[in-house]
Parts: structure tokens; C-alpha cells; sequence
């Protein structure tokens, strides 16, 4: 992991939040190319999820929702982890998971002696941040960031049946940000408690719940092959009745082999008629599907729920790769293209040559018309080479002596380091088909 989170500072995709103020623990912020590949790994999802299917219509709702919301969903309740204080160094850790403790004990006075933690009881801590909402702060105005997207999905249920005349089974998918106070957030963006979830509700006749939830766990699975990752560093592992949450009837987790071991990537639940029964009960809005024949249910719900940042992760730990080529080291990120933040760099040779340049210049904003690209003439070429391995840059076009005299570009394949030459009147055709080609990772399996 700190290779990630060293690579990720150096070249600018992602570092710690407010750092000129000593920052503000496991809380980051994204830079530029962790930005496009953000918005990569959503649209990806989307894509995926809403535009190429018929039975599914998207939704934005509000982050602070009616604190009522949060009640019936058994968040205000339930939403809690077991927590205890030390008396002397006033850390606070999770009572479940001490092992995992890094204690801040502070030596005594014989050296090479460290206090030992003076541990409370137990007592349930809610991960919620609470807020108020408007200029009066009394328990009426108190009102919870959502930890989910998902209630925001349940409380528009009748809307979109109604509105979007769906009929199960449907679905309707959200991303946004969610909130967590959690209480040993860390291991770089896998536990952070600001983050963007992506999650799904799909509706169905209670009938077809199970057949439904293989479905779901399949798909999601074949999309995160679909998208680079080893088929060997991610596998299904099935909740246990003690572990599966209040709501679920059925839990099953996408788990990817992080740095840390294996670790939850994607859970997939069968959710029931738990919510849109809590919520009719609580809202006094019936939340059921009618049909036109007079058939009437509660549908159940199957939910995947991911988070960009723990996609964005596994994407990165498993790209990263060191090799060395002519005896010298590279670091290259092998990332999908659809994945990769830029998609090419357009490099004159010599970056002092006008010709070279203005021919580079062209080319450049030609294809960025269409694709995030890159133009770089600073620097020696095998430097510029290695700034694009490091950030995952599929392809590189260079403008070269051979450019002036036949209007020809060599293109680079940062997996395989072949090049070729394209005319370059050619150069935005072969582009635009070589991020559409089907793409296997080089590492194998
Ligand atoms: N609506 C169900 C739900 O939120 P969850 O297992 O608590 O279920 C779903 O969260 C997904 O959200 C997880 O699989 C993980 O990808 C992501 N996630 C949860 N907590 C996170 C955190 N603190 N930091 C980053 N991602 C998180």
C-alpha cells in the first residue's frame, strides 16, 4: 500500500486533506488525474448500470434527508460500532477490534516501558455526523449527513414507480457522496469517512428475490474483470447469519486481495421488503407495487453498493508493476485504457524544435476534442516516457525528425513498449479504435 499512496502523492492523484493545516486524519483530496479516474470508474458504473439496460432509471437525491429517514432505516438506532476510551493516552478503538489497536501509549519513566492502556466499558458509538438544519440548534433541527445513498432511493420509490411507469422487476441506481464517522478509518481511501458510493436498488417480485441476487453478484463480478482486475484477486465470500446486517436476508461480499488482505470491495444483498416496509410504516405512504391486474406486494430489494474509492484502490494495487527494460527500473501502472486517466501523450521529440512542436501542438488539439490527452514537450523523452508508465497512459505519439520529412508518428504501447509508425493523418482513427479494442491485463489471470 505505501508504494499506492506514494505513487498517488507524486503523481498527483490523490493527497491528504488539508495538509497546510497538518491535515485532518484519512480525509484526501484528488488531484487531477485521481479526478479523471474518478470520473472514469462512475461513468464505467453508469454505463453499465443505467444506459445500456432497459430496466433501470437513475436518481440524484439530497444528502440530508428528513431525520425520520434515518429512523425507520435503523441507522439512528442500530448504526453503531462498540467503542471504548483509554484513560491514559484518550485514544478511542474499537471494543471488536483491538487487536487491530495502534495504542498511543506514552512512555513512563524507565525507558523502553510503555504504559499500558486503561481501558472503559464499552459503549455504542453512532457513525452518523449529525447537523442542524437552519438557524436554530435544538434537538428539532437536528439532522444526519446520510452514511448511504441507498434511503434516498427507498423514499422515492412511489415517484419512480409512478413517474418513470416502472413495473418490477427495475432498478435505481445513485451515486454520491456518504458519510461515516468512523472510528479506525484508514488503510489509505479503503475505510475514509467521506466517500462516493455507488449503489443500486433493484426491485423484484419476492418470488424471483434469490435468482436475482446470483444475477447481481455475477454481473458485478464480471464487470471488475471486464475492467482489469485479476479474476485471481477477487472472490465471492458469502456472509454468515451472525455477520449479515438487520435488514438482510442474504449478504454476499466481492472481495479483493488489498495490500491488507483479502477485504470487502462490493457487498451484494438481498435486502428484503425490509425497507420500503420500515419506510411505509413510518412515513404512512403505502410503498408497494400495484399492478393493473389488482396484484399487489412488497417487492424485495437487491442492492450491490460499492464506493469509487475502494474500486479506485483495487484498480491501482492491482495495475502497479516494476520491472526493469535496459537495465533500468520502471514503475508502470496497467490500467485499463477506459480506466486510465489519460488516454495518450502527444511528445515532440525535441521540445526546442518549432517544427517539431507546432506539428505536436496540432496533433494535440486535434484529439482532445474527443479524448483526454496530454501534451508534454519538457525533458528528456525517456523522462516524459516514464511520467506516462506512472500514471497509466495507454499510448504515446512521438513527433520525431522522420514526422518533418513523411508525415509519420511513432506510436508507443506502454504495456508491451512496441512502437510503430502511423501517417499522422491516421493517428486519430487508430485512437479512437484502440481505446474501443477489447483489452486483457498483461499480468495474466
Ligand atoms: N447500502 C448498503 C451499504 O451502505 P455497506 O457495506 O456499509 O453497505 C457499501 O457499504 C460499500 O460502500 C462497501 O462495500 C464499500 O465499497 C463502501 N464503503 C463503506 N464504508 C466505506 C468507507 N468508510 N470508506 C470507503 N468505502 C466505504
Amino acid at each position: 500500500m505505501d508504494k499506492i499512496v506514494s505513487l498517488c502523492r507524486r503523481r498527483g492523484f490523490v493527497f491528504p486533506s488539508s495538509e497546510i493545516y497538518g491535515g485532518l486524519g484519512s480525509t484526501y483530496d484528488y488531484g487531477h488525474y485521481g479526478v479523471l479516474t474518478k470520473n472514469n470508474i462512475r461513468s464505467l458504473w453508469f454505463q453499465a448500470m443505467v444506459q445500456e439496460r432497459d430496466d433501470m432509471v437513475a436518481i440524484d437525491s439530497a444528502i440530508i434527508l428528513h431525520p425520520r429517514v434515518w429512523e425507520a432505516s435503523g441507522h439512528v438506532e442500530g448504526f453503531t460500532d462498540p467503542l471504548v476510551d483509554c484513560r491514559t493516552c484518550k485514544l478511542r478503538f474499537r471494543a471488536d477490534k483491538l487487536e487491530d489497536a495502534q495504542c498511543g501509549n506514552k512512555p513512563s519513566k524507565h525507558p523502553g516501558e510503555w504504559r499500558e492502556c486503561d481501558l472503559t466499558e464499552a459503549r455504542q458509538f453512532n457513525l452518523m455526523f449529525e447537523t442542524s438544519v437552519g438557524p436554530v440548534q435544538d434537538s428539532s433541527s437536528k439532522a444526519y449527513l446520510r452514511p448511504e445513498t441507498a434511503q434516498g432511493i427507498f423514499i422515492n420509490f412511489k415517484n419512480v414507480l409512478q413517474l418513470a411507469r416502472r413495473r418490477p422487476p427495475f432498478g435505481i441506481a445513485q451515486v454520491g457522496k456518504s458519510f461515516r464517522n468512523e472510528i479506525t478509518p484508514g488503510n489509505f481511501l479503503f475505510r475514509v469517512r467521506e466517500f462516493e458510493q455507488m449503489e443500486m436498488e433493484f426491485f423484484v417480485p419476492p418470488a424471483d428475490a434469490e435468482r436475482w441476487y446470483r444475477y447481481w453478484i455475477d454481473e458485478r463480478l464480471n464487470w471488475y474483470v471486464k475492467y482489469g482486475l485479476r479474476r485471481s484477486q477477487l472472490r465471492v465470500r458469502e456472509h454468515t447469519a451472525e455477520e449479515r446486517s438487520h435488514y438482510s436476508q442474504g449478504t454476499s461480499d466481492i472481495e479483493f486481495l488489498y495490500p491488507i488482505g483479502w477485504s470487502e470491495l462490493e457487498g451484494v444483498a438481498n435486502r428484503g421488503d425490509y425497507d420500503l416496509t420500515r419506510h411505509t410504516e413510518f412515513s404512512t405512504t403505502k410503498l408497494e407495487y400495484v399492478g393493473s391486474d389488482g396484484e399487489r406486494y412488497v417487492p424485495y430489494v437487491i442492492e450491490p453498493a460499492v464506493s469509487i474509492e475502494r474500486i479506485f484502490v483495487a484498480l491501482l494495487v492491482d495495475a502497479y508493476d516494476e520491472e526493469v527494460v535496459a537495465e533500468r527500473e520502471r514503475t508502470v501502472v496497467r490500467l485499463h485504457p477506459a480506466i486510465a486517466p489519460v488516454k495518450a501523450a502527444i511528445l515532440p521529440l525535441i521540445g526546442r524544435n518549432e517544427d517539431m512542436v507546432g506539428r505536436a501542438r496540432s496533433l494535440y488539439e486535434e484529439l482532445r476534442r474527443q479524448h483526454i490527452v496530454e501534451y508534454d514537450d519538457g525533458g528528456a523523452i525517456g523522462r516524459r516516457y516514464r511520467r506516462q508508465d506512472e500514471i497509466g497512459t495507454p499510448f504515446a505519439f512521438t513527433i520525431d525528425e522522420q514526422t518533418l520529412e513523411d508525415d509519420t508518428v511513432t506510436v508507443r504501447d506502454r504495456d508491451s513498449l512496441a512502437q510503430e509508425r502511423l501517417p499522422l493523418s491516421g493517428v486519430r482513427a487508430w485512437l479512437d479504435e484502440a481505446l474501443e479494442r477489447p483489452w486483457t491485463t498483461p499480468k495474466g489471470d
